[in-house]
């Protein structure tokens, strides 16, 4: 059976300018567009959404990335669970059946790194139809107390734990864009270091490097001869397209 893994920006569910806002009617409509694939398809899908509004500027004021702060960890996840609650509510008002995964209860990190991450309840939801949600979470950390750990980091884990065939993260751009904002349709570690400097961070709040946190992660899993894409899920349609194995965005390749 084969296994999608599909990350959902917060830049796409969330005004990234504010704090803690969703915007509803994109999540709607994403779950609508995953809802009509699952009743056309029998792959196996996970979710993983970034935290967005609900996430990035909590961690950022308790300065997480800095060292640990026990109050910024609780009110970090607090804010983040209430976004993942909203996107599971969605999905299944869709009529697609979806259940929360919260990293901080099923992932441990040493120094930023996974080190151990539960996929036992994956497998059994995956088997069962069910669409495990994952996010962007702040996550126990061996060495530094606590970590944000970005979905961006989690889509790579899992794709190689679990040999997954299909993995894209959707943003609010058309992809990775060059210098002229025109869409990169293919990086590889080798034309990487050429486009390396087009490629930053984001324009809003966000602790987890942007865009080029995300290529640097999906690179690495392309090293592994898994191949990935980046797309963007603010369009209407595009998730569909990337569902039913489209060409749609930057695809990141070993070569
Ligand atoms: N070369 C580039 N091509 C495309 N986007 C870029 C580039 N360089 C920087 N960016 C920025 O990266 C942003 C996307 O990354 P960002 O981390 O904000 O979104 P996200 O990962 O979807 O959200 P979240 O981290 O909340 O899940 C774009 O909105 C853009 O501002
Ligand atoms: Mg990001």
């Amino acid at each position: 059976m084969s296994i999608i893994i599909l990350k959902i920006g917060g830049s796409v569910i969330t005004e990234k300018g504010s704090v803690s806002r969703a915007r509803e009617a994109e999540i709607d409509r994403i779950s609508r567009e995953i809802a009509a694939f699952r009743k056309d398809s029998d792959s196996q899908l996970i979710l993983v959404h970034g935290a967005g509004s609900f996430g990035h500027p909590q961690a950022m004021k308790y300065r997480l990335s800095e060292g640990f702060d026990a109050q910024g960890a609780y009110l970090t996840h607090v804010s983040v669970k209430v976004l993942n609650s909203r996107v599971v509510e969605s999905l299944n008002n869709a009529g697609a059946i979806a259940l929360p995964i919260h990293p901080l209860s099923s992932c441990l990190l040493e120094n930023g790194k996974i080190i151990e991450f539960q996929l036992g309840q994956i497998k059994v939801m995956l088997e069962k139809g069910i669409i495990p949600v994952l996010h962007g979470d702040v996550v126990m950390d061996r060495i530094k107390g606590a970590s944000v750990l970005s979905g961006d980091r989690i889509i790579p884990y899992l794709a190689t734990a679990l040999n997954a065939s299909q993995i894209g993260a959707g943003s609010d751009v058309d992809g990775v864009l060059d210098d002229k904002d025109i869409i990169i349709k293919k990086i590889t570690q080798y034309s990487f270091v050429n486009i390396k400097k087009n490629i930053k961070g984001s324009n809003s709040t966000d602790v987890t490097g942007g865009m080029l946190g995300k290529v640097s992660e999906l690179l690495e899993l392309a090293k592994k001869g898994i191949s990935s894409r980046i797309f963007n899920a603010s369009r209407k349609g595009v998730v569909s397209r990337f569902l039913y194995g489209e060409d749609v965005g930057t695809l990141i390749e070993d070569k």
